[in-house]
């Protein structure tokens, strides 16, 4: 594919609803310095933390206004910068960008990234690198999990709910999951024994399903109510993993920047050991921290899922695609909770693709 002039991004112009969402057209390309590759996306995703991005909500972000937003990308090496080595023009190439993948062209550090095989469709493997991978380290790092377990997922449809769902099938759990009612079809699909948090005490139909006993291991990202009912249906020895605080997440508390710092000093801390009188444990997960804590095991898990993604043992989930320019819907319907696993924005064509 020849290189344009000029490229478009969709840019967040201030904080706020998806109204400050624009597509602008730039120019000349970024040109890569010593160490960084230009990368042609092909694929973005849109996910719920793009949205507090957006609102200005959320920590993690190290730009100044205004950028795009895009936690995460697959794309085309279409230019090197001096001293980069092991990588091609034309490989493809993914990466967990934080902020940054709605555009057509960027920059990334060459040694961030990581291969895309041949015949993963670049809307598959985009799919894998934020919300896959959130759910293959709770599953797999936080949790160790074991084959015959029995887990409980909250906001199972959502995009990590079905790739804690994907992945636990491979793992052989058993599962159990919340959904609001319209979804329970969809849950059950997954083979996630859906529970209606809308219309039953998921506290009460956990202990009824498990004849007292309890599960292993709970996903929760939903909130501190929740997290408190949740640690109370573990078994001894059982593990609760939160990861986000969603029912919290677009309020004006979080709007303080209260609350994602605080759970990062707590995660840096490791001061998760809440509830000290029996041996359940609680733990908090953070992509970046562990992306900043382990590289290497970030490449290693991505790597990891693109393998069983080709060997076609996960089916990654997406609900719906959108052209890059139609981002403002995307966030639409992610914040409107339409979404059944995630939205992929297409932004130029795929070399892997027929
Ligand atoms: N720590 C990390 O590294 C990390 C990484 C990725 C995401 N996250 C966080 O994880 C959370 C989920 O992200 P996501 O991308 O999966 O979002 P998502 O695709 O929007 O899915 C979340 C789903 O949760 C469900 N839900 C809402 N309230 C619920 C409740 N009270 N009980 C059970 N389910 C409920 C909603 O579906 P229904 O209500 O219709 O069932 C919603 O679709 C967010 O807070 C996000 O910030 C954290």
């Amino acid at each position: 594919m020849k290189t344009p002039s000029s490229y478009h991004q969709v840019l967040i112009t201030e904080y706020g609803d998806v109204d400050v969402l624009r597509w602008t057209e730039s120019s000349p390309l970024p040109t890569p310095g010593p160490g960084e590759v230009r990368v042609r996306v092909t694929s973005a995703s849109a996910s719920f933390t793009d949205i507090m991005v957006r609102k200005g909500l959320y920590s993690g972000v190290d730009a100044e206004l205004p950028y795009p937003p895009g936690y995460d990308m697959v794309g085309v090496v279409d230019a090197l910068g001096d001293g980069v080595s092991g990588l091609e023009i034309g490989q493809r190439v993914a990466d967990l960008t934080v902020w940054g993948a709605y555009t057509e062209y960027m920059l990334r550090p060459a040694e961030g990234l990581v291969p895309v095989p041949s015949g993963l469709a670049s809307e598959d493997a985009v799919v894998l690198v934020l919300s896959y991978m959130t759910a293959y380290q709770m599953l797999f790092r936080s949790a160790d999990v074991k084959p015959e377990q029995e887990v409980l997922i909250h906001g199972a449809s959502g995009a990590v709910g079905t790739a804690l769902a994907q992945l636990g099938r491979v793992a052989g759990l058993k599962m159990y999951g919340t959904a609001s009612t319209a979804k329970q079809d969809y849950v059950r699909q997954l083979g996630v024994i859906p529970i209606d948090y809308k219309t039953e005490d998921f506290t009460a139909r956990i202990m009824a399903e498990t004849d007292g006993a309890g599960v292993d291991v709970v996903f929760d990202a939903v909130g501190v109510d929740n997290f408190r009912r949740s640690y109370r249906v573990l078994a001894p020895g059982g593990v609760l993993v939160t990861y986000g605080l969603y029912k919290a997440s677009l309020t004006e508390e979080s709007r303080w920047g209260v609350i994602w710092p605080f759970m990062k000093m707590l995660w840096q801390m490791k001061l998760w050991d809440w509830f000290p009188e029996d041996d359940k444990r609680v733990t908090f997960y953070s992509i970046q921290s562990q992306r900043k804590a382990e590289p290497g095991w970030f490449r290693e898990d991505l790597a990891a899922l693109f393998e069983l993604a080709q060997e076609g043992n996960l089916d990654p989930q997406i609900w719906k695609r959108l052209p890059l320019r139609e981002a403002a819907e995307a966030h639409r319907l992610i914040e409107a909770g339409e979404v059944r696993g995630k939205i992929v924005l297409e932004v130029s064509p795929d070399p892997a693709s027929p």
